[in-house]
């Protein structure tokens, strides 16, 4: 991993001279997304991970648009509340009956236009195909599809009635089409984003079944499931015994639920394997999920997509899916946390890209981010229903972020940051560093000791500290007082606490949105001291990023 930062950080370097020299060449703002840049990938390393953008890892500081915002006369509506935001990631459907009015004539206009307005305003894209599946429903397919429901026929139930609102897995031509039109889609991106605007793309949306049925009767299916399991199943799961049975046999109980799930992910698995193909960014597959504690039986959720019980088969049935990531919509934060913990893996970067919002559910995303996260993106944040106060609290994350995102994303690929988000009931936190502790005291305030700290009246507490070296580190936080102990048992001293400069985020401010560009870097903007740091490192409602570097006496 050494060696790899190491190229990555010398590509950081180059590139910010290249911007530099632009800046003088043209004498105004140069896109930080340079031409002849690498391709965005995922690393995993020792259980680490990092999403490689311009050659050095990024923090995706994400926010979705509604499902019906991808449009020309709807993105005045998306671009506002991005910039508001200081997202430097849009996440935006390309809807599959938009882009293949007629079958095999794909029109590439909105793709276009949301390419060119995403450089405009330095954002990067992700790009969500909702193809086959959206929702675990087929409501995405082109007119002409639709009306073939003998080529894209919808799953059989027991009865032998195919009313279930949700594509069979098993239908060649459906299957075929979804390969072709991805397939158009990442070759159109290949020849229109040599800026690598679009860092990554989701492979249809949630897909699944909701109710009526766990998995599809349909004769096909049912040929299938009489089969023997595949072997690269049995051996993917470790399951010696089962060779030559078929999946009621191997299963037993959970075979509805398993047959469903490898069936979809075998679909998905070859769309994704086709796109990429064509061009090879990193994919992901989103989850509707269930309970993280109390699941309940099969058919309470959303079957076939990859629940947190069904990971294994899904990494086996669709190995050019780089990642499963959930979609979190738990307002217990228990809950929320359960899931982090699930689909945080080592043979699975942690993404959210999808969650809440709105609301003190926002901290959460510090949650993701002490578990290593890879980016966090709420969903609907745009100004076709949201108002720009309920962006405030994402806002305020992002702010808090930007100024530091490479670093955090660098730091968090090598097991340096901790982050945590307030409790109800808990005041405070500890994050051991080895030396030097970190004591987080929520709702604590001017020269109360963060040890003892209350708590604030609703847990909208949160912070993130960040070992740089062995005695400085980056700290921000939200709400809560920060502070640190020597473990040697000196006195904690102060040697300097510099704060960030605040990112702009003005549309002629490009030269400092280092954020969402090839480069970020830690700008000083002045030192911290006096009342600003003899009782700990107060932080309220403002974003402020300190770098702090300590000594013991
Ligand atoms: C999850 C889906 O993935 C989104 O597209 C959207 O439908 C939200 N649920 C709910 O609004």
């Amino acid at each position: 991993m050494k060696l790899g930062m190491t190229k990555c950080c010398q590509g950081r370097l180059a590139i910010t001279a290249l911007a530099g020299l632009g800046l003088a060449l043209l004498g105004r703002p140069t896109p930080a997304q340079g031409a002849g840049n690498p391709l965005p990938h995922v690393v995993n390393e020792n259980g680490h991970h990092a999403l490689i953008v311009d050659g050095a890892p990024y923090l995706i500081l994400g926010a979705q648009c509604h499902n019906s915002s991808a449009w020309p006369g709807l993105l005045p509506k998306v671009w506002p509340a991005i910039d508001a935001l200081h997202a430097n990631t849009l996440e935006i459907p390309v809807y599959w009956e938009q882009f293949e009015p007629e079958q095999g004539k794909f029109d590439t206009s909105i793709v276009d236009l949301i390419l060119k307005e995403a450089r405009e305003h330095h954002v990067r894209l992700v790009l969500l195909w909702f193809g086959t599946w959206k929702n675990g429903s087929p409501h995405y397919l082109p007119l002409w599809a639709k009306s073939r429901p003998d080529l894209f026929p919808r799953m059989m139930a027991k009865d032998g009635r195919r009313q279930v609102d949700s594509p069979s897995p098993f239908a060649p031509a459906a299957l075929q089409s979804d390969m072709s039109a991805f397939s158009a889609l990442m070759r159109h991106l290949r020849a229109a984003d040599p800026l690598r605007t679009v860092i990554m793309v989701q492979v249809e949306n949630e897909p699944g079944t909701w109710g009526g049925s766990v998995r599809d009767y349909s004769p096909e299916a049912e040929k299938a499931f009489a089969a023997p399991v595949p072997a690269e199943l049995l051996q993917a799961l470790g399951v010696k015994s089962g060779a030559g049975g078929n999946w009621q046999a191997v299963f037993g109980t959970n075979a509805d639920e398993f047959f469903h799930a490898w069936s979809v992910a075998h679909f998905i698995g070859q769309v994704a394997a086709a796109g990429k193909a064509q061009y090879p960014l990193p994919l992901y597959v989103n989850a509707a999920l269930r309970d993280p504690l109390t699941p309940g039986p099969a058919g309470t959720y959303e079957t076939g997509g990859a629940t947190d019980n069904v990971l294994d088969i899904w990494k086996a049935a669709a190995p050019a899916i780089d990642i499963l990531a959930p979609d979190i919509y738990q307002n217990d934060s228990a809950k929320y946390r359960a899931v982090l913990e699930h689909y945080a893996r080592p043979d699975n970067p942690l993404f959210v890209p999808e969650t809440g919002g709105t609301g003190n559910g926002t901290r959460m995303c510090f949650a993701a981010l002490g578990r290593g996260a890879i980016g966090w993106s709420p969903f609907g944040l745009d100004y076709t229903r949201t108002t720009q106060e309920a962006l405030a609290p994402v806002g305020l994350n992002y702010r808090m972020l930007e100024p530091i995102m490479r670093e955090v994303a660098r730091l968090n690929f090598e097991g340096k940051v901790q982050a945590v988000e307030e409790e109800t009931g808990q005041g405070t936190e500890t994050l051991d560093f080895g030396a030097w502790r970190a004591d987080i005291g929520f709702g604590a305030s001017g020269r109360g000791a963060s040890g003892n700290a209350p708590g604030n009246a609703t847990p909208i507490g949160r912070a993130l500290v960040a070992q740089i070296a062995e005695n400085q580190f980056f700290v921000t936080g939200a709400y809560c007082k920060i502070d640190f102990k020597a473990a040697s048992g000196g006195q904690r001293d102060f040697l300097q606490v510099e704060e960030a400069t605040p990112v702009e985020r003005t549309p002629h401010s490009a030269h400092n949105r280092k954020g969402a560009g090839a480069a970020s870097a830690f700008h000083f903007f002045r030192i911290w001291n006096g009342d600003e740091t003899d009782w700990g490192l107060n932080f309220g409602s403002a974003p402020q990023v300190l770098r702090v570097t300590l000594g013991a006496y």
